[in-house]
């Protein structure tokens, strides 16, 4: 072998040794690549005031519906207590206007959900899900009005409540040979037996005032009539006039029946003077009936409160979108149970109300719910004052502050004026 091929064959050598010590080197360790973070976990806000027994019970229903279709979700319960909302929309009003909405919130059908939220531009409309749902057909005709403003859809009603019902203990009433009174002359008449037997005749809870208004506002349907009271929403029946001032007058003699302790208690501890026999009756919306499932309670009896015989005086909670809302997708899917016929046949039985839609299963109901389903039917519709049918927000606040002076002074002529004047400042009266 030639020197020279020696030498070309130790290249090629070197060569091929090179390549092997190059394929040899420590391989730099593979920066390690982070995993993808798991996905944030789906979250649904839904704020409300139900709080007690059968209001919670009636919501729990309605998620439980709603998860079991979207297991992922965790839905976030924000309630704030305290009966018709009195302290809940305080709290909602910061978060709104502080641009952090809840994905949905309750809010009453009317004036309550058009004049705060809808006219003020803090709603998205809900058309292409009221279409989508077929809702159009199975809610009436007068409650797709009533969440309509400017040719849209704006919330979801989920129930009708009635705000008149005298509430009593159907033990205490047959144990005395007591039946419950039509009119007024009968209420304060039995008044006068059961205040002789050291019963409360008539248990309020106006902690926060609302019950107080809420009487009134089933006095004022029972003493002037359904067109007179639905009048004074427009401007048709004076404020100032004979009918007012009677209606005011029933509510000072009702006031003098109450617990002496009523501005201390919520509607439901009122309630529990009822169930306990200490009291004959409440005037109270037909969440009692909810409370009282809750409770257990057989001994229930109802009946219109005097004067208000074939009148409904009506209220809806809803829910809608807010502009916004943290997770627009789950709150669609969470309107649909709101409106759907099974969600509705599930909340409503526990929640003390009958459905919005028009196509529940009545024999899932109990009998009160089952004899309201008749009177909406077939009774006078007229809107709640202290639930956001009748006025606007700022009108209610005139009339409970109004009502908070006059539970304690019971100055007809004073309160008549205020009245008057909130009406005025609402400009509906001139
Ligand atoms: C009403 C509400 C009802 C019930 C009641 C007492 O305003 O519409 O659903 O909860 O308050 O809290």
């Amino acid at each position: 072998m030639s020197a020279k091929s020696i030498a070309f064959r130790l290249f090629i050598l070197l060569g091929v040794l090179a390549l092997i010590l190059a394929a040899c080197k420590p391989v730099p360790a593979p920066t390690p690549t982070t995993p993808p973070p798991p996905p944030a976990p789906k979250k649904l806000e839904i704020f409300s005031w139900w709080t007690t027994g059968g209001e919670a019970a009636g919501l729990l229903k309605m998620f439980d519906i709603y998860n079991a279709k979207f297991p992922d979700v965790e839905i976030i319960n924000a309630t704030v207590a305290g009966g018709a909302g009195f302290e809940a929309k305080v709290v909602l009003k910061t978060r709104m206007l502080g641009g952090d909405p809840p994905d949905s919130f309750q809010v009453h059908m009317g004036r309550e959900l058009i004049d705060t939220w809808v006219v003020n531009d803090y709603m998205e409309p809900l058309d292409d899900l009221f279409k989508e749902e077929g809702w159009d057909k199975v809610f009436p005709p007068g409650v797709l009005e009533i969440v309509s403003y400017d040719g849209h859809y704006w919330s979801v009603p989920v129930n009708i409540h009635r705000a008149n019902v005298l509430w009593y203990n159907t033990k205490v009433f047959a144990d005395n040979g007591w039946t419950p009174p039509a009119t007024f002359e009968e209420f304060f008449a039995l008044a006068e037996q059961m205040k002789a037997k050291g019963i409360t005749p008539l248990a309020l809870g106006d902690v926060g005032i609302w019950a107080s208004v809420h009487l009134f506002e089933v006095v004022l349907a029972g003493t002037l009539g359904p067109e007179k009271y639905n009048g004074l929403w427009t401007g048709e029946t004076d404020w100032g006039g004979p009918e007012v001032k009677q209606a005011l007058e029933n509510m000072v003699k009702m006031l003098e029946y109450a617990n002496a302790d009523h501005s201390a208690l919520s509607w439901d501890q009122a309630n529990d003077l009822v169930i306990q026999g200490k009291a004959g009756m409440t005037i109270m919306g037909d969440w009692v009936d909810a409370d009282n499932l809750a409770k257990k309670f057989a001994d229930s009896g109802w009946a219109p409160p005097p004067g208000t015989q074939g009148v409904f005086i009506a209220l809806s909670d809803t829910f809608g979108l807010p502009k916004g809302a943290p997770h627009p997708e789950q709150v669609k899917e969470w309107l649909r149970v709101a409106g759907s016929k099974e969600g509705q046949e599930a909340f409503n039985p526990v929640k003390g109300s009958i459905c919005a839609r028009n196509d529940c299963d009545a024999a899932l109901f109990g009998p009160y719910l089952q004899s309201a389903m008749q009177d909406w039917a077939k009774d006078a519709i007229v809107p709640s004052l202290a639930h956001g049918a009748a006025a606007s927000e700022s009108w209610v606040t005139y009339i409970n502050d109004v009502m908070t002076v006059f539970v304690t002074d019971l100055d007809v002529a004073k309160a008549q004026a205020g009245l008057l004047q909130a009406c005025k400042d609402a400009e509906v009266c001139k």
